[in-house]
C-alpha cells in the first residue's frame, strides 16, 4: 500500500519506481469538513477542501451564506453550458475587470458579445496557431540564451516563465511593439496587475465598499498601457501584415454580420488577452516544467518524441500537431495545477442543483481543481501519468477536466496557449537539464493562477 505522509503529502509506492505523486493539498478519503479544515480555505483557496468535494455530487460549506460547490457533472453541465444565461459572473466580477476589459469580450453580454466573440474566435482558431511557433521558439530560445549566461544557472523558473509568456505576448500578440518602450510597458503591466489582483481579493471577501474606490487608481495604471496598444494599433491598420495576432483580429470578421472590431474594441481586447493569457500561461509552463524535471520516464519519452519529430531543427508549424506525448504531458500538468483553479458563477434565479436550493444571488462554484483529482473519474488520481491523455485512452467525462473551462465562455485562447505551451516545453527540455526543487518545497498557491507558493528555484545546465 502507499504511505501517505501527512495531508496529502508525497507518497511512495514501493510497486513503482516510476510512479509519483506531486506535492499539493488533497483530503484522506473520506475525510470530512471540519472548521479547522474550512479556515484553511482562506489561506488558499484550494487548501482545506473537504473530501465532501472530492467525491460528492454537491456541497455548502456548513456556514450561511457561502456558495454551492457542484461537482456532478450534469450540474456543471446546466451551469457553463445548457444553462448559461441562469448563471452569470455577475456584477461584482463585472466591476472588478471592467478597468482591463473594458467593452471587450469577457464583459460584453448578449448580441455584443456574440458578435465579438465570433470574430475572435476566427482570429484564434487552432488551425492559425502552430504558424505561430516562430515566436514562441524565439522566446524560448531566449530564455535558454539568458541560462547559459548565468553563472551558476540558478534561476526562479516561475519568473522566467512569466518572462518568456510576455515576451510572446509583446511579439506575437503585438509585434510592433518595438515602438513602445518594453520596460515601461512591461512595469505598467505588473503595477496593473497588482492592483486588479487586489480587486480579486475584495471579490472573494465581497468588500464592496473598498472596491468602489478602487478603479480610479487602477486606471490610472491603465492609461499608459492603453495609450500605448492604442498608437499600436493606429499604425498597424496601415502597415503591411506581420503574420502576428494583430494581423489576425485586425482581419476578424463576425461570420454572420461580417463586422470587424472598432479600434477602441481591439484595443480593450488586447489588454485583456494579455491580462488573461500571461499569467495562466506562465504557470502551466512552470509545473510542466517541474513535473517534467522531477520524472525521468516523461523527460527521456519527451525528448525522444521532439528529436523524432523535428530532426533537431526548431519546433515549426508542422511539427506542433506531432507532439503528441508532449501535449499529453501538458494536459496532465494542468489536470494536476489547473491554472484556472475555480469557476464561479451567480445564479440570476432560485432554482436547485443537485437537489441543493440555490436562491437569486448565491453563488455557485465549480472546484475544477478538486474535479481534476476524483477517483471516480481517474485512476490513481494525485500521479503523474500522462498516458492518461494518450490518444488511444479513454476520454474523461467533459464536465470532468476544464482546464479552459467549458460553454459559451470556453477560454478563447486555449489552443493559442496549447501551441505556446507545447512549444516552448519541447524547445526547453531539449536543450537543458533542469535540477528540481526539493519535493517538500513545493506546494501550489492559489493566486490569479495557481502558482507554485515558493517560486520554483531551479539549477539549470546546458545539454
Ligand atoms: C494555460 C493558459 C490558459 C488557461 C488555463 C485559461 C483558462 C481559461 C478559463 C478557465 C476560462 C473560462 C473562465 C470562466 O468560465 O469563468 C478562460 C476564459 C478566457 N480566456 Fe483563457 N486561459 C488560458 C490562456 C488564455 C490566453 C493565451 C488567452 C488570450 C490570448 C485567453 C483569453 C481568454 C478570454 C478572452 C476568456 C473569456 C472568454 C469569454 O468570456 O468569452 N486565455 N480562460
Amino acid at each position: 500500500m502507499p504511505e501517505t505522509i501527512g495531508q496529502g503529502g508525497i507518497e511512495h509506492d514501493a510497486r513503482s519506481a516510476d510512479r509519483f505523486v506531486p506535492p499539493a493539498p488533497f483530503p484522506k478519503p473520506g475525510e470530512r469538513a471540519s472548521l479547522w479544515q474550512g479556515l484553511k480555505t482562506f489561506s488558499s483557496q484550494i487548501e482545506g477542501l473537504p473530501a465532501e468535494v472530492f467525491e460528492g455530487d454537491a456541497w455548502r460549506p456548513p456556514v450561511p451564506g457561502m456558495p454551492l460547490f457542484v461537482m456532478a457533472p450534469d450540474a456543471v453541465r446546466r451551469v457553463l453550458l445548457s444553462e448559461a444565461d441562469a448563471f452569470p459572473q455577475g456584477d461584482l466580477f463585472a466591476r472588478i475587470m471592467r478597468p482591463v476589459w473594458g467593452d471587450g469580450l469577457l464583459l460584453a453580454q448578449g448580441a455584443a458579445w456574440r458578435a465579438q466573440r465570433h470574430a475572435a474566435a476566427h482570429a484564434f482558431r487552432a488551425a492559425e496557431m502552430p504558424a505561430l511557433a516562430p515566436f514562441f521558439v524565439t522566446a524560448a530560445d531566449a530564455a535558454i540564451l539568458r541560462w547559459r549566461n548565468s553563472p551558476d544557472g540558478r534561476v526562479d523558473l516561475f519568473e522566467e516563465m512569466k518572462r518568456v509568456a510576455f515576451d510572446v505576448i509583446l511579439d506575437a500578440m503585438l509585434s510592433g511593439a518595438e515602438h513602445f518602450d518594453r520596460d515601461a510597458f512591461k512595469r505598467d503591466i505588473s503595477l496593473f496587475f497588482a492592483d486588479v489582483n487586489r480587486m480579486r481579493l475584495s471579490y472573494f471577501l465581497r468588500a464592496d465598499a473598498y472596491h468602489a474606490r478602487r478603479p480610479q487608481r487602477t486606471s490610472a495604471h491603465k492609461a499608459g498601457l492603453m495609450a500605448a496598444i492604442a498608437a499600436l494599433v493606429e499604425a498597424r491598420r496601415t502597415a503591411p501584415p506581420r503574420g502576428d495576432l494583430v494581423d489576425l483580429l485586425l482581419a476578424a470578421r463576425d461570420p454572420e454580420t461580417g463586422e470587424g472590431f472598432s479600434d477602441a474594441q481591439l484595443c480593450d481586447n488586447l489588454l485583456g488577452f494579455i491580462m488573461a493569457g500571461h499569467e495562466t500561461t506562465a504557470v502551466a509552463l512552470t509545473w510542466a516544467l517541474y513535473l517534467v524535471a522531477r520524472h525521468e520516464p516523461t523527460r527521456t519519452r519527451l525528448r525522444a518524441e521532439v528529436n523524432a519529430v523535428t530532426g533537431g531543427a526548431d519546433v515549426g508549424p508542422d511539427h506542433i500537431p506531432n507532439l503528441v506525448f508532449t501535449r499529453q504531458v501538458v494536459s496532465e500538468a494542468m489536470r494536476l495545477y489547473p491554472p484556472a483553479f475555480l469557476l464561479t458563477r451567480i445564479s440570476a434565479r432560485d432554482t436547485e442543483l443537485c437537489g441543493h436550493p440555490v436562491k437569486a444571488g448565491q453563488r455557485v462554484n465549480i472546484p475544477v481543481y478538486a474535479l481534476h483529482r476524483r477517483a471516480d473519474t481517474w485512476h490513481d488520481p494525485h500521479a503523474f501519468d500522462p498516458d492518461r491523455f494518450a490518444p488511444s485512452a479513454p476520454a474523461p467525462d467533459r464536465f470532468r477536466y476544464l482546464p479552459f473551462g467549458a460553454g459559451p465562455r470556453i477560454c478563447i485562447g486555449a489552443a493559442f496557449a496549447m501551441a505556446e505551451i507545447v512549444t516552448v516545453l519541447a524547445t526547453i527540455v531539449r536543450a537543458v537539464e533542469i535540477d528540481p526543487p526539493a519535493d517538500e518545497t513545493v506546494w501550489p498557491q492559489t493566486g490569479l493562477a495557481l502558482h507554485p507558493r515558493h517560486g520554483m528555484p531551479v539549477r539549470v545546465t546546458p545539454r
